[in-house]
């Protein structure tokens, strides 16, 4: 068997940002992989220089919001490298602005929005529009729980909420009752794992913690077709798409991005199905079996989170029959085959894109529209890059905290009392953890001990925290 030469890969890591990846996931990948990390603050070139000496041909990992736009950069000036996911496929994970304009690009349903730079046009729009509207905070670290989404029944709380928040762009968009809203999980296109978010009786938003449901049952067909269709305009290796089911029963796109919280198993098949990929496909393609999530969603969720590695047989009619073969599903208007629904779903090979879909200079409306009626209100630019602990950053400045001051707010928060601050406090350092809480504090969840509940509540906290700090 001749051997032919791998692609030479490199996992993408950012300083004080928790690891989508590594080298567990690429499991039987043959080669040394290697790892390139940004330090943020002007590490651009040092980066690029890296890469290069390490003759690295892939990049795999997720960017985050806040270094997207350096990441465009840095991707141009390197040409050969395949970044996986590519930057045009992580377009969505800056702001929901970019998912906003990427739905609008491929005419995908989203509730009607409106994205308003300029400040006095979007009062206007207030003054004249019906109600009740949602108002989100487009882009910034962690809008962990809808936070920072608003809804609001008048004009007048409208422009109350404006006034204090003074989030830029205006982004305001359609109220949408809805039944519940739907996660789904996408590899090569194929959904892999999906689940239903329920709103609390009387509650809008489909925030599970506070008392909303969540299950794998069930998830309707034009849902997951929905999910497939906005994979493949992101042309997405691997994909998250949060949709609303109306109670009108329609679809619309909420949120998508490559960046999500996802269980260990499910960054496993991701790394396979790159390694599939990448080895121009004499690695092993692994199969992942339509509605898995309906079976595997029955385990507890602490011990799903620790399984690594599923491998599931295909279907063979003399082995599987039993179980595969005679399964039956209501799907859409029909009753089908359970593997049948696999060659309908299939896993597609993506490969590199040629050419850039969103050009910073066409697409970055954030830093070319930063109003100076902004500035007037004394609000920070948004930065390209905000780091949060860039010296003299205003605003970072006053969350650089000790150890001491951390271990304080830790044990403040309802649920964590000195032995959670302790394996907290091990578990990451003491500097990553206010990383970790304004960029991705769903990665808290990996604590041993730190649940949903805990999370939310350290959230809540952290923005008070936040609000009290920025006054
Ligand atoms: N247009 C809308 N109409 C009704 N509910 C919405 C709307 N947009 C968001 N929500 C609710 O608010 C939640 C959070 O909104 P989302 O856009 O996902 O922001 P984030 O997850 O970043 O906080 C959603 O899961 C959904 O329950
Ligand atoms: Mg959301």
């Amino acid at each position: 068997m001749s051997k032919k030469k791998l692609p030479k890969l490199g996992f993408l890591y950012l300083d004080y940002v928790l690891r989508f990846f590594d080298h567990s996931n690429f499991k039987g990948w043959p080669d040394k992989i290697e790892s390139v990390t940004y330090h943020w603050k002007n590490d651009k070139n040092r980066f690029i220089k890296e890469v290069k000496k390490k003759k690295i041909d892939v990049l795999i990992g997720n960017i985050p919001a806040t270094a997207y736009e350096t990441f465009r950069e840095i991707a141009r000036e390197l040409p050969g490298v395949r970044f996986i996911p590519s930057l045009d496929t992580q377009f969505s994970n800056k702001s929901k602005e970019n998912v906003t304009r990427f739905a609008w690009k491929y005419h995908l349903p989203i509730p009607r929005t409106h994205i308003f730079y300029d400040r006095d046009k979007g009062y206007k729009f207030l003054e004249k529009t019906k109600y009740p509207k949602i108002i989100k905070r487009s882009y910034g670290p962690s809008n962990y729980g809808g936070y920072f989404v608003h809804k609001v029944d008048s004009k007048k709380e409208a422009v109350k909420l404006f006034n204090k928040k003074k989030y830029h762009p205006m982004y305001i968009q359609d109220f949408i009752p809805m039944q519940a809203d739907i996660r789904v999980m996408l590899i090569g296109h194929k959904p892999v794992c999906a689940f239903w978010r329920r709103p609390p009786k009387g509650e809008w938003l489909t925030n599970t913690s506070q008392g909303g449901s969540m299950d794998y049952q069930n998830v309707p067909k034009s849902v997951l077709d929905l999910a497939v269709k906005t994979s493949k305009a992101a042309k997405a290796e691997y994909w998250a798409c949060d949709i609303a089911y109306g109670k009108d029963s329609k679809v619309r796109i909420l949120e998508c991005a490559t960046a999500f919280a996802a269980f260990p198993y499910v960054r496993d098949w991701i790394g396979e199905y790159l390694m599939w990929s990448l080895s121009d496909k004499t690695l092993r393609k692994p199969h992942i079996p339509m509605f898995n999530w309906e079976e595997l969603g029955k385990i507890d969720s602490s011990l799903l989170r620790t399984i690594r590695h599923i491998n599931f047989g295909k279907y063979s009619p003399s082995f599987d029959g039993a179980y595969f073969g005679k399964k039956k599903k209501t799907f859409g208007k029909e009753k089908v085959y359970l593997h049948k629904l696999d060659k309908k779903y299939q896993m597609f090979d993506v490969r590199k894109k040629l050419f850039e879909e969103w050009p910073s200079e066409t697409w970055n409306f954030q830093d070319r529209f930063a109003l100076k009626s902004i500035k007037s209100m004394k609000v920070k630019n948004l930065k390209r890059e905000k780091t949060p602990f860039a010296s003299g950053d205003e605003a970072s400045k006053k969350i650089q905290l000790t150890h001491k001051e951390i271990h304080k707010f830790l044990t403040s928060v309802k649920g964590i009392g000195e032995k959670k601050a302790k394996v907290i406090l091990n578990d990451l350092k003491h500097s990553k953890i206010v990383q970790t809480l304004q960029f991705e504090p769903e990665a808290l969840l990996e604590i041993k001990g730190i649940s949903k509940s805990i999370v939310d509540s350290l959230m809540k906290k952290w923005n008070e925290f936040l609000e009290k700090g920025n006054k």
